[in-house]
């Protein structure tokens, strides 16, 4: 499909093609900046890329999915922080990356195809930045391992683009394993896949994406981010990951009493409790208990929407519905203002689940949210 689409937009055979997924995060949310643990799987959704290499330093990029089907063209010199703009600063930031970590990658032609929904905070840009990575160190031979691979698709999205986000998001695409997720530790990156087999418990993870993104949510990432380093600088502290679960309270009345406002030690509480709460997730799966992983997302959310502050509405209407048709439970996940949350629930129930939540945003005349079970799918690779 996608070799075929190359050829027509290029008019000869691609060398390969490569596919990355999208991801969802199970429970960590936030953490990733703050030097903590994440646990996200990655999604049977990917973006697939079909690659040739030129000789020319040139760079043409065209996706299916962007509706003006024209084709861009950028000068590898030319490519710089700032300079490229919508779909294609994502692919160019990845080439900008590699280049100035030293690596020798020279033009590409590349088409794209996905699956992976947009703008629903299940990581397309990720997918979509793995996915170069993956194919260009492939065709130059760079043999990057795919801890440096993220990294490197993180500075494409931090100094090239110009979001501020953490590292889960390339990790999980270009890490996970196909029926597990993912601890990771995103300070010093290491890395456990946890068998993740909701089926064989007889339960189910379901999607909800709301269809909305609000507007702020950009900029509230980074307020958020610099609140969280000004809690960690007020501790005396690295990151907000130093601050073990059973010294919260002694940090937050220092905090209070150094004249903290109760905006940031609210962040701080979040981070620190979320840390713990990754740790119990993985602890409860891995002793085969995935029912009991109900409460603590739900727990997760009231932490998101009180204390961290990135909820809204339309999330916090599938969470308070889901668990009031019988989900185990639920909770936003990914950035938040808007994009999807994720429910838990028994097989039997998921149909009266998703009915109530369709009915909730029916009632308070909001488009219908779009809703699919998660199942735990491959990391990046090349698949022709
Ligand atoms: C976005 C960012 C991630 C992470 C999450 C929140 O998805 O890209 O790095 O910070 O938000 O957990």
């Amino acid at each position: 499909m996608t070799t075929e689409a190359f050829q027509r937009t290029f008019g000869f055979t691609p060398e390969g093609e490569w596919a990355a997924p999208g991801r969802v995060n199970l429970i960590g949310e936030h953490t990733d900046y703050n030097d903590g643990f994440v646990m996200p799987f990655a999604l049977p959704h990917t973006t697939r890329a079909t690659v040739a290499r030129r000789d020319d330093g040139l760079l043409r990029l065209h996706s299916s999915d962007d509706p003006t089907g024209a084709v861009t063209a950028l000068r590898l010199a030319d490519l710089a922080p700032g300079r490229v703009t919508g779909w294609t600063a994502y692919p160019a930031g990845v080439l900008w990356a590699l280049r100035e970590a030293g690596h020798h990658v020279g033009g590409a032609d590349i088409h794209y195809d996905s699956t992976v929904p947009t703008g629903a905070g299940l990581s397309s840009s990720a997918a979509l930045e793995v996915v170069t990575a993956l194919a260009l160190s492939d065709l130059y031979e760079l043999g990057l391992e795919r801890g440096p691979l993220a990294r490197l698709c993180q500075r494409a999205e931090n100094d090239f683009v110009g979001a501020p986000t953490g590292i889960m998001d390339q990790t999980a695409s270009a890490c996970c394993a196909e029926g597990h997720a993912l601890h990771l530790d995103t300070r010093d990156l290491t890395q456990r896949q946890i068998p993740f087999d909701l089926a064989a418990a007889g339960l189910r993870l379901l999607v909800v994406d709301t269809r909305v993104k609000h507007a702020h949510s950009d900029g509230a990432y980074g307020d958020r981010r610099r609140g969280c380093e000004a809690g960690a600088a007020a501790l005396g502290v690295p990151a907000l990951r130093d601050i073990p679960y059973d010294e919260l309270d002694a940090a937050l009345r220092r905090l209070e009493a150094g004249g903290t406002g109760e905006e940031v030690r609210r962040l701080v509480r979040h981070i620190v409790t979320e840390n713990r709460r990754v740790t119990r997730v993985a602890a409860l799966l891995e002793a085969g208990d995935p029912r009991a992983v109900g409460p603590l997302l739900t727990e997760g959310h009231a932490s998101l929407r009180d204390d961290f502050r990135v909820s809204c509405a339309e999330l916090d209407l599938v969470v308070d519905t889901a668990l009031d048709a019988g989900a185990l439970g639920a909770r936003m996940t990914g950035g938040g203002f808007g994009g999807s949350a994720i429910v838990l629930a028994e097989n039997a129930s998921t149909d009266k689940v998703t009915e109530a939540i369709t009915a909730a945003f029916t009632t308070k005349g909001w488009t219908a949210p779009r809703v699919f079970t998660a199942t735990p799918g491959a990391g990046a690779r090349r698949i022709g």
